[in-house]
């Protein structure tokens, strides 16, 4: 029973879900491509719900009038003219407002603007073009295969010619689908995924579309113009051609020469207005009536010839001031055409000649050339008296005369002649301004000439009372000369000299010498030559420092031309440069480094000097210490034998002095002798130097002191007492003393003055007398 309940619920469900199925809402067809501009109907399928519908496009609400329904299922939209390239179309349930279903749209173009020629392949002039070329526009952002058709006035059906893929251009090689007869008709398929479509027939007849090869170019050169001669392969009625000129080099300014020719497929084109000797570039292109151009032939270049007509010379001069004899110095210098003589064989074919003369001497003149002493590039000096003169220059082109031109010289007494007043000059930017006031109504003109160096010289005609100097030289003085011009002679020449035709900076800094010490430094300068065109120098300012610290700055005034930096820090790096300052610019010098001195060399030479006084008199005093005490040491004792007995005169008996006058003169030099009687003597026993250098030390250094104790003291003592002793044992030989007699020194009291010879303060040694006996007495014992 139960089971019978679920088969039959069963059995109604899958019913109303099949019949669910069946009536499912839709909106169709799905994914539409139609063609740009064209119509199309949507159709929405209402089953699963009740009641209206309404449509919205890229989520606008349709006007309603665009859609319509066919009963209550079936409603239809209806798009007309549609362009939009991609839109989505929904579906709505009007009550509910839910979807019901969608699609999108989208729209495809033709090909348009096709065009063709048919050609020749590149380097094949004539015969029949191998190839036929067309190209279209296509707005597409797919991947399209394109197909070219056509159909000829014989065979309307379509053949292919070419395809491309992408590519909005296809190349359609041999000729077998076109011919020069009839007409034609192209069309261009374009293949998508979802779509297919053809443009519009392209029709054309052959002709029209031919591209004809470039033509082949001759030039001929002549006195007054060029001749292109022009030929195209394939003879027509009528064809057109067009010639391209330019200056070598100047290919940007080229003009173009239109040209139509008639039937044989020959034409000469001649370019006229052209300058003379100058190398042109030409090329040319035809086309047959309605066709289009063919490409330009290759360029060609051709020297243009020099047009005799043309050529104008023109004549100037500039005279001196009369010497005592009235000789003046003309320097004559002339322009042909626009070409400086020099430039002209260099371009132009021929040969130029050039004969000056001076008619008023009748001479055959001078034939100019670059040799000749009296004449220059273009210019030729001349010598003239005082008299009224004409210059004539006559130029020749193979010996056929091109052009004359003469140019009058004022007699030295003609003060008289018209002359121009009140000339005014201004500069701005490198250009010199000038005007004046005309002297007379018959000028016929000006002659400006101006010269910055005395030696060459610029001009120019004007035939107003002003004028403009141009292409100068910048900072430059100039002297420039107004000569008024009349039918066949010259005014006299008003001058305005040194105008510069820009201020230029002040003169720049030639040397810079510094000196330096140990604290200051002391520069000198000098200015390179001022031109008349710099600037007066105002001030000087010397800039310095160490590079640390703030840049120290001094200033003079122009007429000084140094400066003393003081205070500076010994042994340091300095940098330096100067700056001249004028009214509006400046110039610096370029930086100079310096370094201060350890020490003031003065005082370093000072203490050198000083220093070395001191070393030499140091070193004075122990070499004769030395050679006094070397010859102290090899002089002999005196022989006591030879000596005779007398009294020290007592005058110089002095306490201090005493031991020193037993051995020195001290009135004579250091190095005087030891002895003060007897100097005679001179060989002494060696085996006493060891005693007497004791006793020498021990004496002068017991001079000045009472130090009875002194252990030197004890030595000479007990030396002395060795010998004492010597002389007491009795030696054998008798002292040479021992015959003398004397009155105040006995003979036994030796020993006990021997004892107190060295201590010289002992009140009891009084006299030389007491010294003779107490070396005697060293003699005597002899050390043996
Ligand atoms: C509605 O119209 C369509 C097309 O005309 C038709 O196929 C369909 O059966 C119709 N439905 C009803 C319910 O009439
Ligand atoms: C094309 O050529 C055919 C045959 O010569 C001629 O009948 C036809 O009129 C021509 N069509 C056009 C558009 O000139
Ligand atoms: C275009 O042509 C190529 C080969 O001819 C083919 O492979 C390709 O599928 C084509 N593309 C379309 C969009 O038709
Ligand atoms: C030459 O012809 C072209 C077109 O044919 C035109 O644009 C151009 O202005 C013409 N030039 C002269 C100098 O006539
Ligand atoms: C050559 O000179 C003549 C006469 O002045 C003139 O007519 C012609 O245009 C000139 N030719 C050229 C190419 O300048
Ligand atoms: C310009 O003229 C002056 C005055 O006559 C003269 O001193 C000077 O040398 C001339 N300068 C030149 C460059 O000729
Ligand atoms: C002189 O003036 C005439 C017109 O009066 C003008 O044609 C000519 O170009 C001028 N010459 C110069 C060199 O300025
Ligand atoms: C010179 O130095 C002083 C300070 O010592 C400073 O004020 C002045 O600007 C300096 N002058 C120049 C021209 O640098």
């Amino acid at each position: 029973m139960y089971f019978f309940l679920f088969l039959l619920l069963l059995i109604v469900t899958c019913t109303t879900s099949i019949e669910g199925q069946k009536k499912n809402c839709n909106v169709s067809p799905k994914d539409l491509y139609i063609l740009e501009g064209s119509d199309t109907q949507i159709l929405c399928e209402s089953f699963c719900v009740d009641g209206r519908v309404y449509w919205m496009l890229n989520n606008k609400t349709v006007n309603e009038s665009w859609s319509s329904s066919v009963n209550s299922t079936h409603h239809i939209l209806s798009l007309k003219n549609f362009t939009l390239s991609n839109a989505t179309v929904v579906c709505h349930h009007t009550d509910t407002k839910g979807v019901l279903g969608g699609t999108i749209v989208r729209t495809y173009a033709k090909p348009t603007v096709v065009d063709c020629i048919w050609h020749y392949k590149n380097g094949s002039f004539s015969g029949v073009p191998q190839l036929f070329t067309c190209t279209w526009e296509h707005e597409v952002s797919q991947k399209i295969n394109y197909t070219l058709f056509v159909i000829s006035w014989y065979n309307t059906s379509l053949q292919e010619m070419c395809s491309s893929e992408i590519a909005k251009t296809c190349t359609a090689v041999g000729s077998k689908h076109v011919t020069l007869a009839g007409n034609y008709s192209v069309t261009v398929r374009a293949k998508a995924k979802h779509w297919e479509i053809d443009s519009d027939p392209y029709k054309f007849y052959p002709r029209d579309i031919l591209q004809i090869s470039p033509p082949k170019l001759k030039l001929h050169s002549f006195t007054t113009h060029l001749l292109a001669e022009c030929t195209v392969s394939i003879p027509s009625k009528k064809y057109y051609c067009q010639v391209k000129y330019s200056k070598v080099g100047d290919e940007r300014q080229s003009e173009v020469l239109n040209k139509t020719l008639e039937a044989s497929g020959k034409g000469n084109i001649s370019i006229e207005n052209i300058e003379s000797c100058i190398y042109y570039k030409v090329s040319a292109r035809c086309a047959w009536d309605k066709a289009p151009w063919s490409k330009w032939s290759r360029a060609q270049t051709i020297l243009s010839q020099l047009n005799k007509s043309n050529v104008k010379t023109h004549l100037w001069r500039k005279v001196t001031e009369p010497e005592k004899n009235g000789t003046r110095k003309v320097y004559a210098m002339w322009t042909v055409g626009k070409i400086r003589i020099q430039e002209i064989p260099s371009a132009c074919h021929g040969t130029f000649t050039y004969f000056i003369r001076d008619t008023v001497s009748q001479d055959n003149g001078i034939q100019v050339d670059y040799n000749h002493h009296s004449c220059g590039n273009s210019i030729c000096t001349f010598n003239v008296n005082e008299e009224a003169h004409r210059l004539k220059l006559i130029v020749f082109h193979n010996e056929e005369m091109l052009s004359e031109d003469s140019v009058y010289v004022p007699a030295v007494e003609e003060t008289g002649l018209p002359q121009v007043s009140n000339m005014q000059t201004s500069t701005i930017q490198g250009v010199i301004s000038l005007c004046w006031d005309a002297p007379s109504p018959l000028v016929r003109g000006y002659m400006i000439d101006w010269t910055h160096d005395g030696y060459e010289y610029y001009w120019k005609e004007s035939n107003c009372t002003s004028t403009t100097l141009e292409g100068l030289l910048d900072k430059v003085a100039y002297n420039i000369t107004v000569t008024p011009l009349f039918e066949d002679k010259t005014g006299l020449g008003t001058q305005v000299v040194q105008i510069c035709t820009a201020i230029a900076a002040p003169a720049n800094f030639s040397t810079i010498t510094v000196e330096v010490t140990d604290k200051t430094a002391s520069v000198r300068w000098m200015m390179q030559h001022q031109d008349l065109c710099s600037e007066n120098i105002v001030r000087y300012i010397v800039f310095y420092g160490t590079g640390q610290g703030p840049q120290l700055n001094i200033t003079v005034n122009s007429t000084n031309k140094e400066v003393l930096l003081k205070n500076l820090i010994p042994y340091t790096h300095y940098n330096m440069y100067i700056k001249a300052v004028a009214q509006t610019g400046a110039s610096e010098s370029d930086v100079r480094y310096f370094s201060t001195k350890s020490l003031d060399p003065k005082l370093v030479i000072k203490l050198l000097i000083i220093g070395s006084i001191t070393i030499f008199l140091v070193l004075s005093t122990v070499i004769c210490c030395a050679v006094q005490y070397r010859k102290f040491l090899e002089n002999p004792l005196p022989d006591p034998g030879l000596s005779s007995v007398a009294l020290w005169p007592s005058g110089t008996h002095q306490k201090g002095m005493f031991p020193f006058r037993l051995f020195n003169y001290p009135s004579e030099s250091l190095c005087a002798r030891v002895y003060l009687e007897d100097s005679r003597t001179t060989s002494s026993p060696d085996v006493c130097q060891e005693e007497y250098s004791g006793l020498g030390f021990a004496s002068k250094s017991n001079i000045p002191k009472e130090r009875p104790d002194d252990p030197e003291e004890a030595f000479t003592q007990s030396s002395s007492r060795e010998c004492t002793e010597l002389l007491a044992n009795g030696s054998g030989q008798l002292s040479p003393y021992r015959s003398q007699g004397s009155v105040e020194s006995p003979t036994q009291s030796y020993g006990k003055e021997s004892k107190c010879l060295l201590p010289v303060n002992h009140q009891q040694l009084t006299a030389s007398l007491a010294m003779y006996v107490t070396v005697d007495i060293f003699e005597q014992d002899q050390c043996r």
